[in-house]
């Protein structure tokens, strides 16, 4: 696959895109949106890929946001289409991937690129990072589920603030409010989202994406997040990681996950 605007690295089971538009500050077209897509899903179906990091090119920027200059000059309905588009090609896409996706958010992480990183399952912030939904300065909202993503991971209150200030919080203010897990220096960013990687691979690949349904199930509207847990926990007892995981238990062994 050749993209123009992403890279894609793996290596020792963890997938690596770096979205690549530094001089844009790696701001988010439409071009871009369909890359990430095309990457993730060859990740998601690489079996020897356990984890997906995503991260921005460049010490400044994950992502500034949407790319202002594409949509600028929309009409009512190419507005609308644009969010329902990247919504299903991409955001709601990786929140919904078995494969975990560990956002390493290493710079700005504003409007579109806030809304990236709130749909990866994880998110490390460097200690650089600035992060906010800035869309009603530009008179719009946030149209990549930063609305719904942000009251889940902050509360509503916080959320409420966020979006009608349109202001920036630190690192720091985004790890105080659980927008983001950890937060660490800029040189160090990659090397711990790998380790946090590595601690999740030594799990079977079929029991976490099992978990990954049943989290999202609970944020779902007409599934109820308890009955989907039945059924994924029922399930797990049908897989070889289950017997693998039991049986190394009970042999006092590390389990050899296949991720079947
Ligand atoms: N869309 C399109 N281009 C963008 C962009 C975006 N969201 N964010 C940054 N860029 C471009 C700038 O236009 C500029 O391009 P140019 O050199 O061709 O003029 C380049 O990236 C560098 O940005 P610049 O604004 O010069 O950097 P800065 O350090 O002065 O400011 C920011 C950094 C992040 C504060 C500022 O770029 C910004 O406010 N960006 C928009 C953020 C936003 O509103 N995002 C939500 C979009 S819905």
């Amino acid at each position: 696959m050749n993209f123009e605007n992403i890279l894609i690295a793996s290596e020792n089971g963890i997938g690596q895109i770096t979205i690549n538009r530094p001089s844009k500050l790696n701001a988010l077209n439409v071009a871009t949106i369909k890359e990430l897509h095309d990457g993730l899903e060859s990740l998601n179906n690489n079996p020897e890929i356990k984890v997906i990091i995503i991260t921005g090119e460049g010490e400044k920027a994950f992502v500034a946001g949407a790319d202002i200059s594409e949509f600028a000059h929309f009409t009512v309905d190419q507005g609308a289409q644009l969010a329902q588009q990247g919504q299903e090609l991409l955001f709601n896409f990786i929140e919904n991937l078995n494969t975990p996706v560990i956002a390493a958010v290493n710079g700005f992480a504003l409007g579109g690129g806030l809304e990236l990183a709130m749909a990866c399952h994880i998110r490390i912030a460097s200690d650089n990072a600035k992060m906010g939904l800035p869309e009603v300065s530009l008179g719009v909202i946030p149209g990549y589920g930063g609305t719904q993503r942000l009251p889940q991971l902050v509360g509503k209150g916080r959320a409420m603030e966020m979006i009608m200030t349109a202001g920036m919080i630190t690192a720091e203010e985004a790890y105080r409010t659980g927008l983001v897990n950890h937060v660490v220096p800029q040189a160090e960013l990659l090397d711990f989202t790998k380790s946090l990687a590595q601690r999740i691979m030594k799990n079977s690949p079929v029991a976490i994406g099992k978990a990954i349904e049943s989290v999202n199930a609970n944020f779902t509207d007409g599934v109820n997040g308890f009955d989907s847990e039945i059924i994924n926990f029922g399930k797990c007892f049908g897989t070889g990681d289950f017997i693998e995981g039991t049986t190394a238990f009970l042999e006092k062994r590390k389990a050899d996950f296949k991720g079947n």
